[in-house]
């Protein structure tokens, strides 16, 4: 039996704005959508929309000329995951091979690029073109979209607009006076010229976050002389998920007959144990869960005045001083926090305290006021001269994205931005209908492997895409009040928090007693509270300002439009076990 939708759309024949589409129920619209940025982010849409989706077009539009985004960017020396590379994994996608216990820079860039290969992921990537700006038209419901590409802006639409730029992904000079003065090598940690040589050279470094630490020891060994510029202070842990490691290491020595103990350093893998990842996936599973576990067990650490925040500071405290060794007491006093372990970014700095304690090497814990062509003045007016001077002095933390956003009536997201961002869930945000952000403010920033967020993280936005794919959806805007009940709430929670101690932190903007723009609680608290959109919170406008319900269409299915017989019954099953019937 088949209705027409003439037929079927008003029984009296009186005229009605009720539009019966001649569809199945739930037919895919066609949705274009736009990502920027081709790191794991990026990726990770295109993977998942290959895989979930029909009826759909996606650009992933990336500035750089190859995908991989940290990864490719960051080639200072020494650039590691500071969390075992195991866990440093895509959560469907394990890499049996890992060279290391903690994955180094170019081996983490490679698994993204095969993986962009193994899923031919690279046909949706645009490389070299870097978006300019978004501009919302509530009449079509699509972003118009200008793209840098070649010194050329071309112009592009989309219905879902999916910023997945990186939250470190603006790498910025330091504010000092001079600095371009400067006549020798002035190199920044996340901008690294490869060719760069320091052997016998006199290098100058500025920074005590999580790259100066790993770039400190690989420039020490070679370098005539380092002088490290290191203005705060800042916890060097011991390694993360180090109790695995050290289990690791400890049944290795025994085979070969020493019971001694370990170091606690980098490890790697062996050929077996690479063979057994790869014969035996259960036990290569069961490994991973236990690295992950590890990581995420960690968190009681950033409870404040918790037995774990205290036993965290005692244990880090004693093995700083163990580690830097008698005398250097200025090092110690200059060097070691009074809060809390957390408040800043912990990093387990291989080699850093051990370095900074080297015959060639010098720390200065004074103020820089100005650069000169030889070097740097510190603020008793002594000039440090240098062949080369490093800045590892991170990231702007701009909130709103270095592009211009415009939302509904055309506001602007910089102006929506400031004083403070709003942001819903660390992916959508008010007056900016189908524009959802990966890892946005207040997003899972500091707790946890960031993968496994940035999984979930694109699981909903898609969740949402579809929707409005299927659902004739034209907008689909979250409200203010859940957005403002959230960040009360996230303001509340951290009360209790170590980050919300007295240290300088990129985790409020580095401003000591600022706000914190991280999630109120673990990875795995932030992973379930995302696990399902909660509908209710956004405002939803249909596409031609039509019914909710036009996506019934014709009052059929796919599988009978199509005849398709063995889809006919997808609830006659032998057990109760989940069933659809496809859209
Ligand atoms: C040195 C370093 C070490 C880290 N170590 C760890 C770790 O141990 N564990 C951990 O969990 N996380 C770590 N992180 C965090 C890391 O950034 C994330 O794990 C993850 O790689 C972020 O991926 P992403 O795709 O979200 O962002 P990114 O990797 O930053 O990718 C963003 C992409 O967007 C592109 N882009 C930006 N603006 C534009 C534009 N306007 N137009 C087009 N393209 C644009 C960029 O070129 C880039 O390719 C580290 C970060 C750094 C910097
Ligand atoms: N997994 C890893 O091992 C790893 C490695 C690298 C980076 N990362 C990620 O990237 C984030 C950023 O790390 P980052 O080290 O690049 O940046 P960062 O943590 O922001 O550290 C920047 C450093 O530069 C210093 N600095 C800035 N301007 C200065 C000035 N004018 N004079 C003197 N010092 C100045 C800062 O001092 P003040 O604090 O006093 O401002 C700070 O010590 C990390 O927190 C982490 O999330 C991770």
């Amino acid at each position: 039996m088949h209705f027409s939708s003439a037929q079927i759309s008003t029984p009296n024949e009186e005229p009605s704005s009720i539009k019966i589409l001649p569809q199945w129920h739930s037919k895919p619209n066609h949705l274009r959508v736009i990502c920027v940025g081709a790191g794991a982010a990026g990726l990770l849409v295109a993977y998942k929309m290959k895989m979930n989706f029909s009826n759909y077009d996606l650009v992933c539009y990336e500035k750089n000329d190859d995908v991989g985004g940290t990864w490719y960017e960051n080639k200072y020396p020494g650039c590691a995951c500071d969390v075992p590379a195991h866990a440093y994994t895509l959560s469907f996608e394990p890499k049996t091979d890992w060279s290391t216990f903690y994955a180094y820079g170019p081996e983490i860039r490679q698994y993204f690029s095969d993986f962009a290969a193994k899923y031919d992921l690279f046909k949706f990537v645009k490389l070299n073109s870097r978006v300019q700006s978004a501009t919302w038209d509530e009449a079509t419901g699509q972003y118009a979209v200008e793209v840098s590409v070649n010194g050329k802006t071309v112009k592009d639409y989309c219905h879902v607009f999916i910023n997945g730029t990186g939250f470190l992904n603006d790498w910025k000079w330091p504010a000092i006076p001079g600095l371009h003065d400067f006549k020798g090598q002035l190199l920044h940690s996340a901008a690294w010229d490869i060719k760069a040589d320091w052997k016998d050279k006199t290098v100058g470094i500025i920074g005590t976050g999580s790259s100066a630490i790993q770039i400190v020891p690989q420039i020490q060994k070679t370098a005539s002389h380092l002088t490290a510029f290191m203005r705060s202070v800042t916890w060097i842990s011991p390694p993360i998920a180090d109790a695995a490691l050290e289990q690791e290491k400890k049944s290795k020595m025994a085979a070969l007959g020493d019971e001694s103990e370990p170091d606690m350093k980098q490890y790697w893998y062996t050929d077996g144990e690479k063979q057994r990842f790869r014969d035996d996936p259960g036990f290569h599973l069961a490994y991973r869960r236990t690295l992950e576990a590890s990581v995420n067990a960690a968190f009681d650490m950033f409870i404040r005045d918790s037995e774990a925040s205290k036993a965290a500071d005692e244990g880090m405290r004693a093995e700083m001083k163990r580690r830097i060794g008698p005398g250097h007491e200025e090092l110690k006093e200059k060097l070691i926090p009074s809060w809390p372990p957390g408040c800043r970014r912990i990093t387990p700095g291989d080699g850093y305290l051990e370095a900074l304690v080297k015959p060639n090497v010098t720390t200065v814990h004074k103020e820089i006021v100005k650069i000169v062509p030889e070097g740097v003045v510190d603020d008793s007016g002594k000039v440090h001269k240098f062949d080369m001077l490093i800045c590892a002095t991170g990231f702007n933390l701009a909130f709103a994205p270095r592009f211009g956003v415009y939302g509904v009536n055309g506001v602007s997201m910089a102006d929506e931005f400031n004083p403070e961002p709003n942001v819903y869930l660390a992916v959508t945000v008010p007056k900016f209908p189908n524009y959802f952000v990966i890892n946005g403010v207040r997003g899972n920033w500091a707790a946890g492997v960031a993968l496994p967020s940035h999984e979930v993280q694109v699981d909903y936005i898609l969740k949402c895409a579809k929707r409005m794919q299927l659902e004739q959806i034209k907008a689909l805007e979250v409200k203010e009040e859940p957005t403002r009940q959230l960040n009360a709430w996230i303001d509340e929670w951290h009360k209790g928090s170590v980050w919300n101690a007295n240290c300088k932190s990129w985790y409020k903007n580095n401003i000591v007693g600022g706000k914190l723009w991280i999630w109120g609680g673990s990875a795995l608290h932030y992973m379930n509270t995302i696990r399902e959109v909660k509908y209710e919170h956004y405002d939803v406008r249909y596409k031609d300002g039509g019914n909710m319900w036009d996506h019934l269409g014709n009052g059929r299915v796919k599988a009978e439009v199509e005849h398709t017989f063995d889809k006919l019954a997808p609830y006659i099953r032998n057990q109760d076990s989940p069933w659809t019937i496809e859209a």
